[in-house]
C-alpha cells in the first residue's frame, strides 16, 4: 500500500502562506482513478449529492477497506452505483412497476432504489440498494470500471463530504486517490424501498417527496416504531453531527451563546462569530455540511440553524439538522 502514496505539494492547499503536504493523490483524471479501483484500492469520487468512497463491486477485500477506512459498522450495507440500466440484471431479482416508473423518471439522479437481490448474487442481505448518479465524472468512472459500491466519503458519524477538501480531512493517507469534481445538491440521495408489497421512502434526500408523489401518489415515508428494528440499517447509527452543539433556531430564540455560529436566510443578531447567509433552500442544503465542518475547524461551540420550510428539499434538510441537534 505504501508505494501507492507519495507526498506532494498541492497548490490549493497553499493557503495563507501555509503549505500542507498531502499523501493522497488528488486528480481530475478519470482513468488515473479507475486504475486504482481496478487494482482493488479505494477512490473517493464526486456525485451530484455528496462524495462517495468507492470500491469495485466484485472485490471483497476492497469492500472491506471501505468499512475499515470509515470505521463503518459491518452490518450497514453499501449502495451500489451503476452507469447503465442493463447493469441491474446481474444484481436484481425483480423490478416491480413502481421501480420501473422511478428508474424511468429519476435515473440518473439522486435516488437509491432498494430491490430484492438476484438469487445468484452473493450479498449479506436479501435486498440491495442501487443508484445511478447524475454526475458526468461518476458516470465516466463507473463506465471504465463497472459497478462500484460506495457509501458517503466521510468518517462514520461525521457530516457527508461535499468538497474534496472534506474527503482530504477525513482520509488523507488512508486512501490512495481522490477524484476531484463538483458536488451540486449537498444532501445524500433519497432511498426508496421497492423490494416489498408497499413502496416506501426509507431515507429523505435530495430527490423530494413531492417529486416522487407526483408519480406514486400513495408512497409514504416509512417510520419504524422500534428503533431496534430500523427499516434501513443505516438509520440506527449516529449521523451528520459536527463536534459543536447544533440548535434549531426558533422565533423565540433571543440569547445566543458565545462562540456561536449561524446559518440561514437572515441572521437575527449581530452577535454571531461566524455567519453563513443563504439565498434559497437549495443553497442552504448545498452548504449545511460544509458549514458544519468549517465550524468544527474554527472551534465553534454552538451552531444555530434557521428552520427551513418543511417541504421540497427543505424537508430532508430539516431532518438532517434535527439529527445533528440530537447527535443521534
Ligand atoms: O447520495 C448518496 O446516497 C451517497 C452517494 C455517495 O451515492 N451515498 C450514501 O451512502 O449516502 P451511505 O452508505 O452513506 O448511505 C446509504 C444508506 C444507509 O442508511 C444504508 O443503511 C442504506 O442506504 N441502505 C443500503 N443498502 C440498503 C438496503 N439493502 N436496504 C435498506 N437500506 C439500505
Ligand atoms: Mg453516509
Amino acid at each position: 500500500m505504501a508505494d501507492l502514496f507519495f507526498s506532494r505539494k498541492i497548490e490549493e492547499f497553499n493557503l495563507i502562506n501555509k503549505t500542507i503536504f498531502v499523501q493522497t493523490l488528488l486528480t481530475e483524471s478519470v482513468s488515473e482513478a479507475a486504475a486504482f479501483l481496478l487494482k482493488g484500492e479505494l477512490v473517493a469520487f464526486p456525485t451530484e449529492t455528496v462524495y462517495g468512497l468507492g470500491a469495485i463491486y466484485s472485490n471483497d477485500s476492497a469492500i472491506q477497506k471501505i468499512y475499515q477506512a470509515k470505521g463503518r459498522p459491518a452490518d450497514n450495507p453499501l449502495i451500489l452505483h451503476v452507469s447503465k440500466a442493463e447493469q441491474l440484471k446481474q444484481f436484481v431479482g425483480e423490478i416491480n412497476l413502481d421501480a420501473k416508473i422511478l428508474i424511468e423518471h429519476f435515473w440518473p439522479g439522486p435516488l437509491s432504489i432498494v430491490f430484492k437481490k438476484h438469487s445468484d448474487f452473493d450479498f449479506a442481505l436479501n435486498t440491495i440498494a442501487i443508484r445511478m448518479p447524475a454526475h458526468p465524472v461518476a458516470l465516466a468512472l463507473i463506465n471504465e470500471v463497472g459497478p462500484v459500491f460506495a457509501p458517503s466519503a466521510n468518517l462514520s458519524g461525521k457530516p457527508s463530504s461535499t468538497h474534496y477538501r472534506h474527503v482530504m480531512n477525513d482520509f488523507d493517507g488512508k486512501i490512495p486517490c481522490i477524484l476531484k469534481g463538483e458536488v451540486v445538491k449537498g444532501l445524500e440521495s433519497t432511498v426508496v424501498d421497492c423490494s416489498g408489497e408497499t413502496t416506501k421512502i426509507l431515507r429523505l434526500g435530495s430527490l423530494t417527496v413531492e417529486e416522487i408523489q407526483d408519480l406514486l401518489p400513495n408512497i409514504e415515508c416509512a417510520e419504524s416504531s422500534n428503533p431496534e428494528l430500523p427499516l434501513s440499517p443505516g438509520m440506527k447509527y449516529k449521523h451528520y453531527a459536527p463536534a459543536a452543539n447544533v440548535h434549531l433556531l426558533s422565533a423565540s430564540s433571543r440569547e445566543f451563546l458565545p462562540q456561536s455560529a449561524f446559518i440561514g436566510f437572515k441572521s437575527p443578531s449581530d452577535n454571531f462569530a461566524t455567519v453563513k447567509l443563504v439565498a434559497s433552500v437549495e443553497e442552504y442544503a448545498a452548504n449545511l455540511f460544509s458549514f458544519f465542518r468549517e465550524c468544527d475547524e474554527l472551534g465553534v461551540k454552538n451552531i444555530f440553524c434557521e428552520s427551513p420550510p418543511s417541504k421540497g428539499i427543505g424537508r430532508a434538510l430539516l431532518e438532517r439538522i434535527k439529527k445533528a441537534c440530537s447527535k443521534k
